[in-house]
């Protein structure tokens, strides 16, 4: 037996649907966009804008409404089978499909309790006619964020891409913060670089690097150091290089990695491995490097992504980039300036990553 498509519901149908929950002290929330490819990040805010109130609503943009958003060659799904998709989902009550650019209109006729935007909206910054609407009907609104690392556009580029074969499969090794990482992932979904990060390690088990990994379905992988607060003995290093070899990782990144990562990653990775140092190389190599450079009473400082080899901090230099050292300077707002360069330029490297390999 055959089950029979989904129809999707009309504004009016909608309409009977918010007023029944709210004769019942219920709320019904209202979010909208184009849900071409649905992915993991798709279905995890789905969840969590469901969760502000106790139905969903999705608005479903109509095929020409976006081709004339996002292009002629989208949607890649037909708009009745995006709305079969959704609607089959745990979050979703109702799916309506509309065909104007904008919701005033359908917000007007179901005047929702709740409006969830996801993304890099803000309150203010949302589209002034449709936050007209919003207040009018009393909506409460949400801005829910992105899941870092998940796009239809960046699916769509890597299935399309004829070099689907040759994007970079990264291993990423971390300690601290991630914000490098996230800079990455950033580039990923842009598609500003062509890479798939194809695991993440780090021999911190609770740090923010490892989290991130997490929450974008990258493979997370916490590596034992031992009870030294700085060595990393060999079996570690051993369970490095399996984790790399088994992920088929092509290239090797360390961002802020505070430990010595040695053989067998040396020499199986050799000319593959890269690091991002907060300092201008060859000054301040090691740990504290932008505290070094305010205590030298340089006038600038800098980031360097450099190849790693034995030596420390000593490999050759693929890219710098300096920030000035201004009066007042802690080491703190000295490395987050030097940090806001490490988040364009260790991409920029990547991406360019063909041309290096040919000049090593
Ligand atoms: C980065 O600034 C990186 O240059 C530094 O650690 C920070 C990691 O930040 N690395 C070193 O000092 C290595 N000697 P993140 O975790 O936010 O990307």
């Amino acid at each position: 037996m055959t089950a029979d498509p989904y129809t999707p519901m009309t504004p009016e149908q909608v309409r009977l649907l918010r007023d029944r929950l709210h004769t019942q002290g219920k709320k019904l929330v209202f979010t909208n966009g184009v849900f071409d490819i649905l992915h993991a990040g798709h279905v995890r805010y789905l969840n969590e804008a469901r969760a502000l109130g106790d139905a969903m609503v999705i608005a479903l943009n109509s095929d020409a409404s976006v081709r004339e958003l996002k292009g002629p060659t989208r949607p890649v799904n037909h708009e009745n089978d995006r709305a079969e998709v959704l609607a089959a989902l745990r979050a979703v009550d109702a799916v309506v499909v509309f065909g104007d650019k904008r919701a005033t209109a359908l917000i007007e006729t179901i005047q929702p309790h709740i409006y969830a935007k996801g993304g890099d909206y803000t309150v203010d910054s949302l589209n002034p006619e449709e936050r007209a609407a919003l207040d009018s009907v009393g909506a409460e609104i949400h801005i829910l964020p992105l899941v870092p690392g998940r796009s239809t556009t960046s699916t769509i580029q890597r299935m399309t891409s004829d070099a689907s074969k040759g994007r970079l499969r990264l291993g990423v090794l971390g300690s601290g913060e991630g914000s490098n990482f996230r800079a990455i992932l950033a580039a990923i979904t842009s598609g500003q670089l062509e890479a798939d990060v194809a695991v993440a390690i780090s021999d911190v088990a609770d740090s923010k690097f490892l989290q991130t990994a997490r929450s974008a379905g990258i493979p997370a992988i916490h590596v034992d150091p031992g009870s030294h607060p700085k060595r990393f003995g060999e079996a570690a290093q051993k369970e490095v290089a399996d984790h790399l070899q088994r992920a088929r990782v092509d290239v090797v990144v360390l961002i802020g990695f505070m430990r010595i990562l040695k053989e067998p990653t040396l020499s199986q990775y050799s000319g593959r491995i890269v690091n991002v140092h907060p300092s201008l190389l060859p000054k301040h190599k090691g740990a504290n490097a932008p505290q070094l450079a305010i205590e030298a009473e340089d006038c600038e400082s800098g980031c360097t992504v450099h190849l790693v080899t034995a030596e420390i901090d000593a490999g050759r230099i693929l890219a710098q980039a300096s920030v000035p050292i201004l009066p007042g300077d802690t080491p703190e707002i000295l490395h987050s300036r030097i940090k806001e360069q490490e988040h364009r330029l260790l991409p920029r490297v990547l991406s360019e990553w063909k041309k290096h390999v040919s000049a090593i």
